[in-house]
């Protein structure tokens, strides 16, 4: 019996001695962020040129949306704040269009992580402007029905886009419920921006403004020169200062010859 024991023994350890080591396989580091996740998109000089998409390139042009970048910036490192609304008071005073030149000025800050969603869900607006075809919205994505890096373009590493396929229903009540306070939230704590700009639909059109604007930290009102009247600038700062901080005002559609600063650069 003793020597049975001492035999098994033997066979024990000279199995362990001979056997192989079990070679266990490092697991693949993850390679892919979130943000490269997204679809690229890619935006020809004909669509730059056809929707004044003037801040693609560093220049003379884009010097007023690197100008705007730059006070957003400031501001939001003074306050602390993160979330921006573009907000006018009525329709066709280029939210759509600034948000969507604030992106090509954004990118070129690659050092910075910016968010640039359309929540005009009444009609299609960013992704016209880029000319983007996409299938789904970002109703969608705010009713949890499809996730942000599911739906979400970038431009290079550092902007995301969220863009609308088509109008959606209910968006006021899209806009103001629960879910959309715990998806922004999520997509905030995801993405980890720098920064987030909303693309919002006029003051006057509906409650969307007024149900949404809790979930910012502030916003900038958009307003058209020679379409916007003093008044509607007037009330519709105030309406936004019930509801959120007042960044401040963008004088859109200015008519300027280039030596009314004096002088110019470029
Ligand atoms: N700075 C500008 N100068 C001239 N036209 C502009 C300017 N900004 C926007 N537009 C034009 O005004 C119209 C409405 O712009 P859009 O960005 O869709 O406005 P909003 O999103 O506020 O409704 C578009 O035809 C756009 O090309
Ligand atoms: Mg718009």
């Amino acid at each position: 019996m003793e020597k049975l024991q001492v035999a098994i023994e033997k066979a024990r350890s000279q199995r362990q001695r001979t056997s192989p080591p079990v070679a266990l396989k490092k697991a693949p580091e993850r390679t892919t962020t979130l943000w490269e996740q997204l679809t690229p998109v890619s935006v020809s000089p004909r669509i730059l040129e056809r929707n004044r998409l003037v801040a693609s390139t560093s220049g003379a042009d884009s010097g007023p949306f690197d100008m705007l970048r730059t006070r957003i910036l400031q501001q939001a490192r003074a306050n602390s704040w993160k979330r921006v609304a573009l907000v006018s008071p009525h329709s066709g005073c280029g939210k759509s269009t600034t948000a969507a030149n604030l992106a090509f000025s954004f990118e070129r800050q690659s050092d910075l992580r910016t968010m640039i969603l359309d929540l005009d869900l009444r009609r299609v607006g960013l992704a016209k402007i880029l000319e983007q075809d996409c299938v789904r919205t970002m109703g969608d994505v705010l009713t949890g029905s499809v996730a942000f890096a599911d739906h979400g373009r970038r431009l290079s590493d550092n902007v995301a886009l969220g863009l609308n396929s088509s109008p959606v229903g209910n968006p006021a009540e899209i806009l103001q419920s629960g879910a959309t306070v715990e998806v922004l939230n999520a997509i905030e704590a995801d993405f980890k921006p720098d920064i987030m700009i909303f693309d919002m639909p006029p003051l006057a059109a509906a409650d969307d403004n007024f149900g949404f604007l809790k979930n910012t930290d502030c916003a900038l009102l958009v307003v058209a020169a020679e379409q916007t009247s003093l008044d509607q600038i007037d009330v519709a700062e105030r309406q936004l200062a019930e509801l959120t901080n007042v960044m401040g005002i963008v004088l859109n559609k200015c008519l300027y010859s280039e030596g009314a600063y004096g002088y110019g650069y470029g």
